[in-house]
């Protein structure tokens, strides 16, 4: 009993120090003290590596992604990252005061002790839904088979190798903050150049969504429920982008009426499925809280911030909105045949900073930096 004691108010001394400490650090870098760790999982929006380390070890041809002029802003290397520098959650980071995620794959093996301050399970081409599932709906799989679920079992397989017992790991996840997504994205992407319509994307909505939240059907487990049962706290939980303005969809739907775009070019009924997809995943989220109230969920915001881009593009120095920054020809200056870092495309525009889309899928770094900036507010108000 003596021991316990005094271990717990030894435990208490070290609390009120850690706080006086958070406190002092928190007028440096606000949230470095408050998150023990970052992990993330998602798809290309947040791969830093992954697809990459994948392909090698797998003996596969290297994704674009790992060839210039990719990386050219920022890591001037081959990266595996899609855009010209860094990514969202790079950003993330560096407001965090962390190092830049490690991703999962690749370093596996290799040195687990890297991963003292987060790991990143975000793998290019990921969807929410199963390949399986999404095949089963004639959707059929694309370049990964690493669907959330895939991805949340490789964290859980590998949290033995971070802590000690199953209270020192339960402490990690409650001190740590989880980056679920963007995810969910590829699936619709998948659905609409598989050439399904609207109407069968759209019912595609609630199935993304509650994979990542399930609060739909109480009965299942869904991503987000598992690692609140393993003591996760804290989630950033971005939704889609505003998709109608994507060059790659602006392309394939080439040549709609012109009372399909808004005055900014984009296609509205494109965007409002993108609204569609984050107003649902908001309200789940809101069920979730509910149901766990010590929880904190942060909704990130991706689509807002980007949209203010194309409404006034001036105010953040872009001069291009809509033409792609690494792409070869076309209207829209995009291929779907031919992309950024391919043998055939390795030239980019001049200037990425002045465009919001990099390859036509992705965006560059200045654009997500923008987005990050946003994140990061609304991740203060937590
Ligand atoms: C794929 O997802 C479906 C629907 O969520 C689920 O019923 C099925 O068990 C999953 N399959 C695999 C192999 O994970
Ligand atoms: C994914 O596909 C690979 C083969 O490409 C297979 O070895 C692996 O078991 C699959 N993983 C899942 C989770 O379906
Ligand atoms: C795609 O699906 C086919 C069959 O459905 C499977 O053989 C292949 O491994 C899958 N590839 C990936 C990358 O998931
Ligand atoms: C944005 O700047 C360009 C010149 O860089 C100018 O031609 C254009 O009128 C400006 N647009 C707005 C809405 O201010
Ligand atoms: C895209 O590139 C392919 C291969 O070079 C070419 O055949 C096709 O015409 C191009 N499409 C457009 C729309 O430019």
């Amino acid at each position: 009993m003596a021991t316990f004691a005094s271990s717990s108010s030894l435990k208490q001394k070290f609390i009120i120090v850690s706080f006086l400490f958070a406190i002092l650090t928190s007028l440096h870098s606000p949230l470095n003290a408050c998150f023990a760790s970052v992990f993330s999982f998602g798809d290309s929006i947040a791969d830093t590596g992954n697809l990459l380390a994948i392909s090698r070890s797998e003996s596969r041809q290297l994704p674009t992604s790992a060839f210039p002029p990719n990386g050219r802003t920022f890591f001037h290397r081959l990266t595996g990252w899609f855009c010209d520098g860094r990514l969202i959650i790079d950003f993330l980071a560096e407001a965090l005061g962390f190092p830049f995620l490690p991703p999962y794959f690749g370093s596996k093996n290799e040195r687990p002790e890297q991963f003292g301050k987060g790991v990143n399970f975000a793998v290019a081409g990921a969807t929410a839904l199963n390949s399986s599932f999404l095949a089963k709906k004639g959707i059929p799989n694309h370049s990964t088979n690493i669907s959330l679920e895939v991805q949340v079992n490789f964290f859980k397989d590998l949290l033995p190798s971070l802590c000690l017992s199953s209270t020192d790991c339960k402490e990690l996840l409650r001190t740590s903050l989880i980056a679920m997504g963007e995810i969910g994205g590829n699936d619709y992407n998948y659905g609409f150049w598989a050439g399904k319509n609207i109407k069968e994307i759209r019912e595609l909505v609630p199935l993304v969504v509650d994979i990542i939240t399930s609060s739909i059907n109480n009965i299942k487990i869904s991503n987000m429920q598992e690692l609140i049962e393993l003591g996760a706290v804290t989630f950033l939980v971005p939704g889609n982008f505003p998709i109608g303005c994507s060059p790659s969809f602006l392309t394939q739907f080439q040549g709609s009426d012109k009372d399909e775009y808004d005055p900014f070019g984009c296609l509205t009924w494109l965007n409002q499925f993108s609204e569609h997809h984050n107003e649902l995943l908001q309200k789940e989220l809101g069920k979730l809280r509910i149901r766990h109230p010590g929880i904190k969920i942060v909704y990130a915001d991706y689509y807002n911030p980007t949209m203010r881009l194309y409404r006034s593009p001036n105010r953040s120095g872009f001069k291009e909105t809509l033409k792609v920054c690494c792409g070869s020809g076309g209207p829209y200056n995009y291929n779907t045949s031919i992309s950024c870092g391919s043998p055939s495309l390795k030239r980019s525009c001049n200037d990425p900073s002045s465009y919001i889309s990099w390859d036509g899928i992705h965006y560059t770094e200045a654009t997500y930096k923008l987005v990050a900036t946003a994140v990061f507010e609304e991740l203060m108000n937590l």
